[in-house]
């Protein structure tokens, strides 16, 4: 059996039209315009219209992703939704988004914080290599404004709305996903979360009382976090493509805050223009935040066929993900063809030494269970 690579063949975005300034921000909380660019890199964040929902932003940017991948939602094997702001608790969204797109296939929704869909786009391939599914819509969808207290200056400045997705399908030409890490450090849970509406502490008069519905944030703790994640978790996965740091023709980070990109492109001694940053015109748009990101690289030309991108997102949780993968269906670059032969031979020698292993145990084993019943006679 050939071998399958995940790659991605469509793509498109849905961005509410509404758009809150840094100045706009100025006049509801005591901040300004200089304190948060400075400290952030953003100007400004789009926020959800009145008829905006996470179910009908999600459908809008899957519908583009179809289109320009040239299919119907007909022909969608599955969909996963990385969301932490659903329409409700219960049911999944994905499950919405499937019924407004006129699918008919699986869906389910994942979370895990911002790093939710490269966490989405690493399962997709999982299903795609293993053979199980040809062609898989990957959606990143937030409306995390509702979950914002518009009183706290130390997190509402930082977040916008948002939602992009990607069609992932199965390739037998080499290229598309070639490494991954998936990363969990529950321990920093409460440096990023909302106290109250889950099981532990459902919602009563405190929540209101103490603003507990709303995303709670330590940011320094989370600033350290990122910044000792985002390069390292790089570093690691680029390796194990087989790849150095200067091989990525493009980077596509979290756009959780400009400081802790510009701290990665050193640690990685990578030039800044490698990264793609567009955190200035939407904040941090958690889950749609990398999707949202690579889908303006590719309309304005920064990723091409054959470009390498690595993409990496860090979140709630604690959780990060990382995704190293070659772009567009067409030719194989060269430093993706040798890669490939190395990886190709990597794997027909493991094959080859399993079947030998295999072989030899069974041919042995009949031998084995003589030596021991003789060994029991004695
Ligand atoms: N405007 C003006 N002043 C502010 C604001 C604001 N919006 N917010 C905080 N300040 C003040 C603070 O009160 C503090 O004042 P003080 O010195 O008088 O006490 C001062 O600015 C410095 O505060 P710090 O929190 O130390 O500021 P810092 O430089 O660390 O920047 C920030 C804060 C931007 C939040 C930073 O810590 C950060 O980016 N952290 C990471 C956040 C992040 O990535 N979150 C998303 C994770 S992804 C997900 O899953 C959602």
């Amino acid at each position: 059996m050939s071998e399958r690579y995940a790659r991605i063949t469509g793509w498109g975005k849905y961005v509410p039209e509404r758009v809150m300034t840094n100045d706009d921000l100025a006049k509801i909380v005591d901040t300004s315009d200089e304190w948060i660019t400075s400290r952030t890199g953003i100007k400004q964040r789009h926020l959800r219209g009145e008829n905006d929902t996470t179910s009908s932003m999600g459908a809008a940017a899957g519908r583009e992703a179809l289109k320009s991948a040239g299919l119907n939602p007909s022909d969608l094997d599955l969909i996963i939704v990385a969301t932490t702001s659903p329409d409700y608790l219960v049911p999944s969204v994905a499950s919405q988004i499937q019924h407004l797109l006129g699918a008919s296939c699986g869906a389910f929704s994942l979370v895990a914080g911002c790093a939710g869909w490269v966490y989405a786009l690493a399962t997709a391939s999982q299903f795609i290599e293993a053979g199980t599914y040809q062609r898989i819509l990957v959606i990143g969808v937030e409306i995390i404004s509702f979950a914002l207290d518009w009183t706290d200056r130390s997190t509402c400045v930082l977040f916008g709305d948002a939602a992009a997705a990607t069609v992932v399908e199965a390739s037998y030409e080499p290229g598309g996903v070639l490494a991954m890490e998936l990363g969990s450090d529950g321990s920093g849970a409460e440096y990023l979360y909302v106290p109250d509406g889950g099981s532990t502490n459902p919602f009563s008069q405190r929540t209101v009382d103490e603003r507990r519905q709303y995303l709670r944030m330590n940011g320094p703790e989370v600033f350290k976090f990122a910044v000792r994640t985002l390069a390292s978790s790089l570093k690691r996965t680029v390796y194990q493509a087989g790849l150095t740091p200067d091989d990525i023709d493009l980077y596509i980070p979290h756009q959780a805050n400009k400081r802790i990109i510009e701290t990665a492109a050193r640690q990685l001694r990578v030039p800044l223009d490698k990264f793609y940053i567009n955190i200035d015109r939407y904040g941090n748009t958690s889950a749609a935040s990398v999707p949202l990101a690579m889908v303006e690289a590719i309309e304005e030309g920064r990723l091409k066929d054959g470009d390498l991108v690595a993409m990496c997102a860090f979140g709630a949780g604690l959780t990060w993900a990382t995704v190293v993968m070659q772009m567009g269906a067409g030719g194989v670059s060269v430093a993706a063809d040798s890669l490939f032969s190395v990886a190709r031979a990597r794997f027909l020698a493991r094959r080859a030494s399993d079947v030998v292993l295999d072989t030899a145990q069974a041919a042995l084993l009949p031998l084995y269970t003589r030596i021991y019943e003789l060994r029991k006679k004695l």
